[in-house]
């Protein structure tokens, strides 16, 4: 991808891009995201194919305001308040999706529920704002590697395809979105994310955690293996091993061939905002033959934390399935 600093004439550019079935790659609060038009069938096929992207994994829609929103998925009385107390921010609404619909039919896989959120990033609020229509974005990497928070990750893996890269800095929160079904009655937490569950539930108590087992899989995404780096991470590590590289939290081990701190101070939003910037900056450390990981307590971000360590080290994917299977997707 051609990377763009930000002005009004990348903005400008991206936007004919866009208008033209191209894809943009654009900084979110959460991840990098890669954008095309959502009502455009060909130009959410392309995002599919160059993500190595399962069919069966549907797409988040990326509005500007609530009223664009509405035009996409129909918000009762509760997601129209958790829009208004949580957008812009990390916060994915899944909600029915308004028929007949104005996106294009891949990015919904078949559902009839559609996920829905206003990044709060400068930059990608920019785009959206000049693009008057919806974007459909995924994370900007191939499907089951490590997500993007900056530029340069973005570049790991698109390169060498056609399009336009807004650079925006680096991923202030670092985690994607957290997902809420609100077609459910009580609301479920589908993934957690970079909004703090604890947040969530201080608004409102009656919101469902996670239920990791296979049985209560709403979107098959939820299935698949994330967020692996090149190397095998080893979880809840209390000691390092030969050439490994070691992600700290907190005082570090010793005896690391590379170390990345995600906090020293162990506050749980510094290790989010950095989480993914580690991992990419250890599996790109020569001669790491895997990564260990110290613990990381399992509370507010900490749970998003843990979830995106554990499909990284496919722990979840094996718990669920049964080990030995496996399938790959992002
Ligand atoms: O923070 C984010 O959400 C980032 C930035 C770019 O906005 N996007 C992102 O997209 O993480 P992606 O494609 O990597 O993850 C989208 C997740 C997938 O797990 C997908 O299965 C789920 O959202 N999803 C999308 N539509 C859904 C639906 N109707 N029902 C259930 N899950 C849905
Ligand atoms: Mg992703």
């Amino acid at each position: 991808m051609k990377r763009y600093p930000f002005t009004e004439q990348a903005i400008t550019e991206a936007v004919k891009l866009l208008k033209a079935g191209g894809l943009v790659g654009f900084p979110t609060e959460t991840v990098y995201g890669l954008g095309a038009d959502a009502t455009n069938e060909r130009a959410c096929e392309t995002i599919y194919t160059v993500k190595g992207r399962s069919p069966l994994n549907p797409l988040i829609i990326h509005c500007v305001s609530l009223s664009q929103a509405e035009t996409v998925g129909i918000f009762s009385p509760l997601a129209k308040t958790l829009a208004r107390l949580f957008w812009p921010g990390p916060l994915t609404l899944i909600v029915p999706l308004r028929t007949p619909s104005i996106c294009a039919s891949i990015v919904v896989a078949g559902l009839d529920t559609v996920g829905i959120r206003i990044p709060s990033h400068g930059v990608a609020l920019k785009l959206l704002e000049a693009y008057e229509k919806p974007l459909a974005a995924p994370s900007a990497n191939r499907s089951g590697s490590l997500s993007p928070t900056a530029a340069d990750h973005v570049q790991k893996y698109f390169k060498e395809v056609p399009g336009i890269l807004l650079e925006g800095g680096h991923s202030s929160v670092g985690l994607e979105s957290t997902i809420v079904d609100v077609t459910e009655n009580p609301p479920q937490i589908l993934r957690y994310g970079g909004l703090d569950v604890d947040r969530l539930l201080a608004a409102y108590p009656f919101i469902e955690l996670l239920d990791p087992s296979p049985q209560s899989i709403k979107s098959p995404g939820q299935l698949l293996a994330h967020y692996a780096p090149r190397v095998p991470l080893r979880l809840n590590a209390t000691d390092v091993r030969d050439s490994e590289g070691l992600l700290a939290f907190g005082t570090p081990l010793k005896g690391a061939k590379a170390t990345f701190n995600l906090s020293l101070e162990k506050s749980l939003q510094e290790a989010s905002s950095c989480l993914f910037q580690g991992l990419h900056w250890l599996e790109d450390q020569p001669g790491i033959c895997g990564i260990a990981v110290q613990p990381i307590p399992d509370e507010g971000l900490g749970r998003a934390i843990n979830d995106r360590l554990k499909r990284g080290a496919r722990v979840l994917i094996n718990e669920s399935l049964g080990s030995g299977m496996e399938i790959t997707d992002a």
